[in-house]
């Protein structure tokens, strides 16, 4: 990723300096303008915007500790991905060092970095983002700044991955089970394809019922939590006959069971998120 970032920068008319703790890795740079320093002070002395992209937090702070000094009224970017707690620790560290931070959160592979389609999250102070917002175009179309809560970045950002992870969970054990009945895969996929605007539709209407505490079974619900459980547990007997790995099925069994005990089952299934918070 630090490798896709450098280039953007520099591809986009920036004067770029990298460091790597393996130097052979940034080396290739040099070719394309980019100039390969060889220590963490020696890249962030003549930098006006420090950006940060190694592998987690702890690492990060343990590089920059000793050369918080260096980094004083500098502009740090933070892109790596952590936690909210993680992002305000490391803020609190920045200001007690006279240090400029946003954090960021970085929603695409390497492969889009500089794209149109590019999406990075920042959060921290308005004003610092503004005034970098030309430099954070050129890593992609989509700079967004998210809030003056500098843990923001990160929490939407985890916010959607647990969205993606949940769905390519979801198509794994999909693929598990039409393999064991023999269903061709790309048929599924075209199937998929097709339900997706139903699929769009209820996780919408779920977040709209959430944050309206819109529980109850109204005009507009689709399916009641009883109906929409007892097709989880039908999943759950198939996949148990072709031993499917049940870790998914029993999660969604703990989550509706705890609707259902409730007394919830003819609420809309949007009351199953009620379970997710107790
Ligand atoms: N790849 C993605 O699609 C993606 C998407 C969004 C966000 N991110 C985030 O971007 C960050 C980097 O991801 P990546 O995919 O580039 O991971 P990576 O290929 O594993 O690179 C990790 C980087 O951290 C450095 N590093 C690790 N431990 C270190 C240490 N103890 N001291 C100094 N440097 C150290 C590595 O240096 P060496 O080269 O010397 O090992 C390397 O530059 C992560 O926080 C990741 O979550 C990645």
């Amino acid at each position: 990723m630090g490798f896709a970032l450098a280039l953007g920068f520099v591809e986009r008319g920036h004067s770029v300096t990298v460091w790597n703790r393996t130097a052979s890795k940034a080396k290739p740079l040099e070719a394309r303008g980019v100039r390969v320093a060889s220590s963490v002070e020696d890249a962030i002395a003549d930098a006006e915007i420090v950006v940060g992209n190694v592998n987690d937090y702890p690492t990060s702070a343990a590089l920059l500790s000793p050369v918080a000094r260096a980094l004083r009224h500098k502009l740090f970017v933070q892109l790596a991905t952590g936690t909210p707690r993680q992002a305000k620790e490391a803020a609190a560290w920045a200001r007690e060092h006279e240090i400029r931070y946003l954090d960021g959160a970085i929603m695409a592979t390497p492969n889009f970095i500089g794209q149109p389609g590019c999406t990075i999250l920042y959060s921290g102070e308005k004003a610092l983002f503004d005034e970098s917002s030309s430099v954070f175009a050129a890593l992609g179309g989509n700079a967004l700044w998210v809030g003056a809560d500098i843990g923001h970045a990160s929490a939407l950002d985890a916010a959607i991955l647990i969205v993606l992870w949940g769905s390519l969970f979801g198509t794994w054990h999909a693929a598990a089970i039409c393999e064991a009945e023999g269903f061709p895969l790309d048929a599924f996929a075209s199937a998929l394809g097709a339900t997706m605007p139903v699929v769009e539709g209820a996780l919408k209407d779920s977040l709209d019922r959430i944050a309206k505490r819109r529980f109850a079974a109204d005009e507009t619900t689709a399916s009641s939590v009883d109906i929409c459980h007892a097709s989880a547990r039908l999943i759950q007997e198939m996949s148990k006959e072709h031993r499917i790995h049940p870790g998914l099925t029993e999660a969604l069994e703990t989550i509706f069971g705890r609707a259902t005990i409730a007394g919830r089952g003819a609420d809309d299934v949007a009351a199953v998120y009620q379970g997710m918070r107790e």
